[in-house]
């Protein structure tokens, strides 16, 4: 049977995750989404070279100095290093905490257009597993549209993010609670604004209908700008709106806020982080939990060859400590 940790511990381990200066490096694609990254860079995709991959991203020298935490997805968590060791041990050793992403992606909610995330069933037996194994934490991503969000799919989605969070706490392991409003499209800031309003509001309704201590999670939520294909506006607009939101909806109990680049350029996302950070007394820490603004840049140098090893490294700790340096 799995102990579980102390309240007063994942508290702890949310703060950590989420402090001044260091931040969470989401490496959990799935096989099919990490799999089609590598081969868009020519990279034959196989579970070796998803592992050869995510080795490569782990184990750049100095990494914890600016990462608190790495998301791993199930296949990567069950693979060793080179050198034998198990992902979430060898994390542990670099003083990186290790995490797993346990929703199992998302489908169509039917009589809706939007989506719904799954991954509920088992759930429990699952975490049980990756706690032993060493799991410090979990992320369940739930994926909302501008053009297709409604109340009833703002509440189905908040209600698995809740029954997550709650199962997840039982078994000792923080839950990333993440709502992303998606940033593909056209639309504006202010239609951005109000559906990520309706999302967290759904969100924080339920995690208080479900008793989730919410001094023991962290948030991952989109930042609040224009879609992607829309006319940009400054990044100190997106921070002041991003804010506004965040404030009017996200409790203060709740220790971090890791945001999610979302498509979002590296320079962008770090733009948006510390023009948030810029604002004073906020309530919660702010911090990045980043996937593509991290590691395209590491991707790309990589290449597939161990002889680009090094520079595909020093890319990733360059984009890694300018996401820390926006923290401050
Ligand atoms: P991006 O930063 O690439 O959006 O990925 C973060 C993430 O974990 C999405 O679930």
């Amino acid at each position: 049977m799995t102990v579980t940790a102390p309240a007063r511990e994942l508290s702890k381990i949310a703060r950590r995750l989420t402090g001044e200066g260091r931040g969470i490096l989401a490496a959990d694609e799935s096989i099919a989404t990490m799999s089609k990254r590598l081969e868009a860079e020519a990279i034959p995709a196989s579970a070796t070279t998803r592992r050869d991959y995510r080795q490569l991203l782990l184990t750049t020298p100095n990494l914890a100095d600016s990462v608190s935490g790495i998301i791993l997805s199930d296949e990567t968590f069950g693979q060793t290093l080179s050198d034998g060791r198990a992902f979430p041990s060898a994390a542990r050793d670099l003083g990186i905490l290790p995490g797993i992403k346990v929703d199992t992606g998302v489908v169509p909610l039917p009589g809706t257009d939007a989506l719904v995330t799954e991954g509920l069933d088992g759930l429990g037996e699952r975490l049980g597993r990756y706690a032993a194994n060493g799991a410090a934490f979990a992320k369940w991503r739930a994926v909302f549209d501008v053009e297709t969000i409604t109340t009833y799919s703002a509440r189905v989605n908040a209600q698995a993010l809740a029954r997550y969070a709650g199962v997840c706490q039982r078994h000792g392991i923080v839950p990333i609670v993440e709502p992303e409003v998606l940033a593909v499209g056209s639309h504006d800031l202010v239609a951005c604004a109000a559906t990520t309003r309706l999302a967290l509001n759904a969100v924080f309704d339920e995690l208080g209908e479900a008793d989730v201590d919410l001094s023991a999670i962290v948030l991952k939520p989109n930042f609040v700008a224009p879609g992607l294909d829309c006319q940009r506006v400054s990044a100190r607009t997106v921070a002041t709106v991003t804010y506004d939101v965040l404030r009017d909806t996200v409790p203060a109990v709740v220790p971090g806020i890791a945001f999610l680049s979302g498509g979002h350029t590296s320079a962008d996302s770090n733009d948006f982080l510390r023009e948030l950070n810029a604002i004073d007394e906020t309530p919660w820490s702010m911090t990045f939990s980043f996937g593509r603004a991290l590691v395209n840049d590491a991707l790309a140098t990589w290449s597939g060859s161990a002889a680009n090893v090094t520079r595909a490294q020093q890319a990733l700790l360059t984009n890694c400590r300018r996401a820390a340096e926006a923290t401050r």
